[in-house]
């Protein structure tokens, strides 16, 4: 793997879990007179270009959103080709995975994905189970809503088993019960395209991430755009609803 120009990064603050929506292929191919899909191709290579700079980061954790519950919706052409774009992706990047121990899990609704893709999917999740180093979350046939109605069911189930009481509902029984469980809530959410929305992402997980949106399209969103995303990240002070001491300010008095 070439190295990473990161001279400009404090490399002790780094956000352990980055989450980004990958926006803006279709406007990408669009704007050069190609089709959509075209688009989603050249996403693809970003994909694999910020899934090596975060390694190379050493941050641990990664949670692409790749297709939403409302991404269904779309034109059966553009949803047969995203399906299989993502299928050629697992099957082409699973030896550079396994080479940079990246380890893939799956966040949504599985069951939607045409079986071809889904067996892909559980393969290559299975073949990276042990890796470490870097944990890559692909959110597929993924709703926040939809995230949180299925851990509403999922505890409401074990209150009716008498195996939990209600009681014992608090912030990290739902967390818990998340398509995200076992891995902790992003430090940094990147969108791409310059849309300041959510669109139905990680609506319970997203409570105190430090939001980034940059105008370049996800075709376009490569290792400088990352690096100078987390340079922001940098800048940013994170609150999380206190009030923050303030030396110089206090030794006057
Ligand atoms: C993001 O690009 C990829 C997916 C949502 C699957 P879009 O396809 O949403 O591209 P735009 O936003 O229409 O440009
Ligand atoms: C969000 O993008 C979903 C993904 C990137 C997978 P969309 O393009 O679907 O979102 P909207 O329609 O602009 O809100
Ligand atoms: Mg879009």
């Amino acid at each position: 793997m070439a190295e990473i120009d990161t001279s400009s990064l404090d490399m002790s603050r780094l956000p352990q879990h980055v989450a980004v929506i990958m926006d803006g292929n279709g406007r990408w191919a669009q704007q050069r007179g190609m089709s959509r899909v075209e688009g989603h191709k050249r996403g693809k290579d970003s994909v694999r270009a910020i899934v090596e700079a975060t390694r190379k980061l050493g941050i641990p954790y990664l949670s692409l959103f790749a297709f939403s519950t409302e991404n269904w919706a779309r034109p059966r052409r553009e949803v047969n080709a995203l399906m299989s774009l993502l299928r050629r992706y697992l099957r082409t990047e699973i030896e550079r995975m396994m080479n940079n121990e990246v380890r893939v899990v799956a966040i949504g609704d599985t069951a939607r994905l045409p079986d071809s893709v889904r067996e892909e999917l559980e393969a290559a999740i299975e073949r990276t189970r042990d890796n470490r180093r870097l944990t890559v979350g692909l959110c597929v046939s993924y709703g926040g809503r939809e995230d949180l109605v299925n851990a509403a069911r999922m505890l409401g189930r074990e209150v009716a088993a008498g195996r939990l009481a209600v009681e014992d509902i608090d912030e990290a029984a739902i967390s818990d019960s998340l398509g995200t469980a076992g891995i902790p809530d992003p430090d940094l959410l990147i969108r791409t395209s310059g849309e300041m929305r959510i669109s139905n992402f990680f609506l319970w997980q997203l409570a105190y991430t430090e939001i980034f949106v940059t105008d370049a399209l996800w075709p376009d969103f490569r290792e400088p755009e990352y690096v100078a995303a987390l340079e922001e990240f940098q800048r940013r002070v994170r609150r999380f609803g206190r009030v923050l001491d303030e030396p110089r300010r206090q030794a006057a008095h």
